[in-house]
């Protein structure tokens, strides 16, 4: 078979033709945008037309608002997963099953806010391209506002309004309980990974009728709206006095409370020391009663001694001495401690305990011893003190109590002056203790028994030095000596020379 050249041409052309069939292609897709409701899972179309396999293409997924990364890319029969746009990695993908059919649509899972734009679908073949672009809308409903009280600001009560999610971007507006727009703060916008819009607005709202307040976030293109009404309680309003006065009142609460502690504490403080002083006072004051009552009974006592002396004893002596007797100790009743002259004149202090004879005349209470004789009348007798550290010296009864211990008074039938430890006492019912400018050397006793009187002297002094006055005696009187325990010095009882 001959071959002509118009066959050749022909077989050319056709060869061609069906090459240039073969590899020209358009893309198509929908005419109209895509909405997305964010969360959703969509498909973005795209095929070829014819409907060849895109098996062996290059199919690019662009969203020109990103500049150099791509969507998705599908390659060499493959998915090239390099210089992929994070936000979309994971969530797209391709009917690889219908890619033979040129169906090269996009899946693209979990729609979000950043997945708004425009989506161009590109196709390339070894010797042809073309693409299609589709816009995609998304479109999240955000949160219900959320009102919080923010407290008092300037005047008024703060509020915020705050609602979350929502796309594209809403718009907050905040309103009175008649519709009116309140002036608020500027409106903060947020706008986060995912795209999602949040918004918020301060704003300071005064008092109201009704204070309804309400926070509207809106959003004009997907034709949404959330709002949150609030009723803010009247009494919220006047806390700023209430809580001043709370303040205030919690300030004054807290002083008060320290005060009192303060004065409470001081008061104890006080109360303790008053007590204190008030004990010392009354101890002092009973000291002074005491010192006082002491001081009025000497006082008696002396006036009594000053009248005595004024009235009835004059500086002769010799009247007295007049009344002298022979005074002589009486061995029966002498303490066992004493040690006796053998004329009975001299007794001192031994430190032997002498083995006596029993008898009910003895002293055992004190190392005492009396005059053989007794005395209804004026008598006077002069005993030697001189070295003497200690003695007592006087007149008892008979009947005196010579065991028991007491103190020699008057009241027991004892008439006694007595020097210890450099003090001289006079053995009244209450005891009168003094001291003498002059110790006496020898003291003489003069006892006027119908005037009731016991008078001591100091005899070279020609002195005065205690007298026990308005006695009333109605037994016999014996001289008492007492030598003392401190000394072994005698007491003496000397003989009375009138003209001495
Ligand atoms: C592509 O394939 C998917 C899955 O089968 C289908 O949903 C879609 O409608 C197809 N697109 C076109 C343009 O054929």
């Amino acid at each position: 078979m001959k071959v002509t050249q118009l066959d050749c041409l022909c077989v050319i052309l056709l060869h061609l033709l069906h090459t240039a069939g073969s590899e020209r292609f358009e893309v198509l897709g929908p005419t109209d945008l895509i909405v997305a409701v964010a969360g959703d899972d969509i498909v973005l179309p795209c095929y070829l037309k014819p409907s060849i396999s895109a098996e062996d293409m290059t199919v690019d997924w662009l969203n020109l608002d990103f500049k150099d990364d791509r969507v998705f890319r599908y390659q060499n029969q493959r998915i090239i997963r390099d210089d992929q746009i994070p936000s979309y990695i994971g969530r797209t993908s391709l009917f690889e099953e219908e890619l033979w059919r040129g169906n090269t649509s996009l899946k693209l899972t979990r729609v979000q806010g950043t997945d708004e734009g425009h989506y161009k679908c590109l196709i390339q073949s070894k010797s042809w391209y073309d693409d299609f672009t589709i816009q995609v809308l998304v479109e999240a409903v955000g949160s219900k506002p959320v009102v919080s009280i923010e407290g008092h600001r300037e005047g008024g009560m703060g509020l915020l309004c705050e609602s979350e999610g929502w796309h594209p971007q809403p718009e907050l507006v905040w309103l009175d309980s008649k519709g009116v727009h309140l002036s608020a703060g500027p409106p903060e916008t947020h706008r986060d990974v995912k795209g999602f819009y949040t918004v918020k607005q301060h704003v300071i709202v005064q008092e109201t009728n009704t204070n309804r307040f309400t926070c509207r976030v809106q959003q004009s293109r997907i034709n949404e709206k959330m709002e949150t009404e609030v009723h803010l309680p009247s009494e919220l309003f006047y806390t700023t006095p209430w809580r001043m006065t709370f303040i205030v009142l919690c300030c004054l609460g807290a002083i008060t409370v320290i005060g009192l502690a303060l004065a409470i504490y001081c008061i104890l403080n006080k109360k303790d020391e008053i007590r204190k002083e008030k004990d010392d006072l009354w101890e002092k004051n009973h000291y002074l009663k005491e010192s006082f009552y002491d001081i009025t009974v000497q006082r008696e006592i002396l006036t009594s001694q000053l009248d005595f002396v004024n009235t009835n004893w004059s500086p002769d002596v010799e009247t007295i001495r007049r009344h002298a007797v022979n005074v002589i100790l009486d061995p029966d009743t002498a303490h066992c401690n004493l040690i006796l002259s053998e004329d009975g004149k001299q007794v001192r202090h031994g430190e032997l305990n002498q083995i006596l004879s029993d008898n009910v005349n003895r002293f055992s209470n004190w190392s005492s011893v009396l005059g053989n004789v007794g005395f209804s009348g004026k008598v006077y007798y002069e005993v030697k003190v001189e070295e003497k550290t200690e003695w007592t010296l006087g007149v008892v009864i008979q009947s005196i109590n010579r065991n028991e211990s007491f103190r020699p008074i008057p009241n027991k039938g004892a008439w006694t002056v007595e020097l210890k430890n450099g003090e001289y006492t006079a053995h009244a019912d209450s005891p009168v203790t003094f001291t003498l400018r002059e110790e006496p050397l020898k003291v003489g006793v003069f006892v006027d028994y119908e005037k009731g009187q016991v008078s001591f002297f100091n005899v070279e002094a020609r002195s005065h030095i205690y007298s026990f006055t308005g006695c009333t005696f109605t037994k016999k009187l014996y001289p008492f000596f007492n030598p003392g325990g401190s000394d072994s010095v005698s007491l003496v009882i000397c003989p009375v020379d009138a003209t001495d």
